[in-house]
């Protein structure tokens, strides 16, 4: 009983609070009423007065004004964490882990799968001091982006793992597209770049027997409100970030929930039919047909990229005709821009 108690109170705080920005943003410029609010949500005025003083800690800008009410001036630019967990019949709501920072969300995805974390359990930080890249790398991670990893247990042999990432990849350039309009291109195996400069990384990380995967943490680094002059001057050259893109500042906390839509979709659907994921990476992708350089496992090959595999891997047609199977690499376009 104790127990059924317990856990129900901070539910119906997050939804009073939630409710409350619903409606203090459907108001726009208008203010509504503490009495107004009590009404909609069935609490008492005082139990939304304590609401607004939370939100108000959490960095929203709130003015109260006798006789007329509340008005919202200002939005945090902080991740909302209940607002992602608010994804109803996702995967991915109810198990959100929320960290203002961290050394790496991937490190701490695999540390938590390790110890069993559920299927769908989702690791968030506004700041990584350890962030990673592929291949080794170092993924800068300062304030304004989005830093986040997904626990996922496919039923799959390790070697369908890419296409996990490919998935990912996909599934981060439809939500940008959704949510601002813009189109981004996948170069593979998965950067996600805005008129050729990167604005997205995956970095897929696994615990696999020969024939079974174990868990797999699925890590996604958009740069969304960032000033770009925090990135090292080699990376910053080839970056880009959303807010640069629209000319406006990101809603992170949307963009996340996006993004967590697509994957709970793009996961089922690699769970059903490989085949379709493939197919939308293709869609989206600006390497196929193009004339590339790959860089990995200690050579440099030059090709024409012709297509990927079942199992995600680059295709590459060398100048004398033959073909290569390339698993892991960095490509860079040669002819023209993308
Ligand atoms: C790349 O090199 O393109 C992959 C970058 C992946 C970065 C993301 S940020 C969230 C997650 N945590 C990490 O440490 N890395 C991934």
């Amino acid at each position: 009983m104790t127990g059924r108690r317990g856990s129900a109170a901070p539910e119906t705080v997050r939804m009073s609070k939630n409710d409350i920005l619903q409606h203090l943003r459907s108001a726009k410029s208008e203010h509504v009423s503490g009495a107004e609010l009590a009404r909609r949500l069935g609490v008492s005025r005082t139990a939304v007065w304590k609401h607004i003083k939370t939100l108000e800690h959490e960095g929203y800008g709130i003015e109260a004004v006798p006789s007329k009410g509340y008005r919202m001036t200002k939005e945090p630019d902080r991740i909302r964490p209940s607002e992602v967990n608010d994804l109803a019949g996702n995967l991915f709501s109810g198990h959100i882990r929320y960290h203002a920072e961290i050394a790496s969300t991937n490190t701490l995805g695999m540390e938590l799968s390790a110890k069993g974390a559920p299927e769908g359990t989702v690791v968030i930080a506004e700041v990584q001091t350890g962030g990673k890249g592929r291949l080794g790398r170092h993924w800068v991670s300062p304030a304004g982006n989005l830093y986040f990893s997904v626990v996922l247990r496919p039923p799959v042999a390790p070697q369908q793992a890419p296409i996990i990432t490919l998935m990912g990849a996909v599934a981060a350039a439809s939500a940008i597209k959704k949510t601002t309009g813009i189109s981004a291109g996948i170069k593979w195996p998965n950067d996600i770049l805005i008129e050729g400069r990167k604005v997205c990384g995956l970095l897929t990380e696994m615990s696999a027997e020969v024939d079974r995967i174990r868990h797999l943490v699925l890590g996604v680094g958009i740069n969304c409100n960032m000033d770009l002059s925090a990135l090292p001057e080699d990376v910053r050259r080839q970056a880009t970030t959303v807010a640069e893109a629209t000319g406006r500042m990101v809603d992170r906390t949307h963009l996340l929930s996006a993004v967590l839509a697509e994957l709970d979709q793009g996961y089922r659907e690699f769970l059903r039919d490989r085949q379709r994921v493939l197919d939308a990476w293709k869609a989206l992708n600006v390497t196929i047909g193009r004339a590339v350089s790959v860089s990995g496992a200690g050579e440099i090959l030059q090709g024409m990229a012709a297509d990927i595999d079942s199992e995600g891997r680059l295709m590459l047609r060398l100048a004398d005709g033959t073909m290569r199977t390339v698993t892991a690499g960095d490509v860079t376009i040669v002819k023209g821009q993308v």
